[in-house]
């Protein structure tokens, strides 16, 4: 007999790492619902390539909220509407907390109101703060350094008292860097203004940006630059599929770092960059931006021992190759 798998809804679905979560969602047979203010995110995304119903609205609208809730039999939330940029955070912080932390309790709320009690939340490394051991742990101590990383941290200390109080069930990823798009070239990182190095890197290589700027070349890193740990966003997605599915079979709420557990330089996503697009790229060296920690690379262990989760992309050439792929077509 054909089983209907449940209804899930997608906030944030017209963004990056929403959308290529909805592509996995509806390849894995489930009925998605985005719901997306398009600040950030692309319509065409959901109407034009996922082909999935898209809810043009804000997560701060409760009222709204309702009438979703009480239309569709939602089974669980995918929850990745948010503001992203740390800069912006810094200059605007209210803009980060209404947003974010006053949106994430209002469908919080709803999602209680109507009965609807499990969440797959993405979170941010950054709420570890400096390294202090590496590879980090997921108890590694909690140190966010400016108010995107403290709004995230704030929305997970929400989650764990909702579990407690209300037996809302959730999956908290903090993520390291998302990068790469959709291997097939049907999405990719479109991000404005774009902060991301592999992005900016890429638009380098296609003549949209002048030069690239290298923040540091002095860290106690073998070439000098900062290392970051770069996860192919499919990857990223795959994970969320198992996180929904622990959920759905009755799992109780965990904290995952989501990483690849490699460290690669700044240098080195350059140099890959010039090889993958064959372009030659103009750098610029500057000195270190506050706050930036010279390595962060995360231990992703609890995440395959108890998700069985695995990265199926974790090369830096591979990631690179996806997103140039991406890059080219949007920008032809
Ligand atoms: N990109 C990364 O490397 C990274 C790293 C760690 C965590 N994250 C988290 O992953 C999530 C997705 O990131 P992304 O890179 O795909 O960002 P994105 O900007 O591409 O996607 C966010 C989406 O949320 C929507 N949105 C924002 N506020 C909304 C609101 N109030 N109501 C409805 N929709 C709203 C935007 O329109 C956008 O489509 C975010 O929560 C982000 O904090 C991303």
């Amino acid at each position: 007999m054909l089983q209907v798998k449940p209804i899930i809804l997608v906030t944030g679905g017209a963004g990056y790492i929403g959308s290529h979560t909805v592509l996995a969602l509806s390849r894995a047979g489930y009925r998605v619902i985005v719901l997306d203010n398009l600040v950030g995110g692309h319509q065409e995304f959901v109407a034009d390539i996922l082909q999935v119903e898209l809810v043009v609205g804000d997560i701060c609208d409760r009222p709204m909220l309702d009438r979703l809730f009480a239309k569709y039999k939602i089974a669980a939330v995918l929850h990745f509407a948010a503001y992203i940029a740390v800069g912006e955070s810094v200059s605007d912080p209210a803009k980060y907390y209404r947003n974010n932390v006053s949106g994430t309790l209002t469908l919080l709320e709803a999602m209680v109101a109507a009965n609807v009690k499990k969440l797959v939340f993405p979170s941010t490394c950054a709420v570890y703060g400096m390294p202090k051991q590496l590879p980090m742990t997921e108890d590694h101590p909690k140190d966010p350094l400016n108010p995107y990383a403290t709004s995230k941290w704030m929305m997970e200390q929400m989650l764990e008292d909702f579990d407690r109080a209300y037996n809302l069930r959730s999956i908290v990823f903090r993520f390291f860097n998302a990068a790469g798009a959709n291997s097939e070239g049907l999405l990719g990182e479109d991000h404005h203004p774009e902060t991301h190095l592999i992005p900016l890197v890429l638009l380098a290589a296609l003549g949209k940006r002048e030069s690239i700027s290298i923040c540091g070349t002095d860290y106690p890193t073998p070439d000098g630059t900062c290392l970051r740990d770069y996860i192919h966003v499919s990857d990223l997605a795959n994970a969320h599929i198992l996180a929904l599915e622990y959920l759905l079979a009755g799992g109780k709420s965990e904290v995952f770092n989501l990483g690849n557990g490699n460290g690669f330089s700044v240098r080195e996503v350059i140099e890959t960059a010039k090889q993958v697009t064959g372009k030659e790229l103009k750098i610029i060296e500057c000195d270190r931006r506050l706050g930036d920690a010279p390595i962060l690379v995360g231990s992703s262990d609890k995440v395959r021992e108890i998700l069985g989760w695995c990265a199926q992309y974790p090369d830096l050439s591979k990631i690179i190759t996806d997103a140039w792929q991406w890059h080219q077509q949007r920008h032809r």
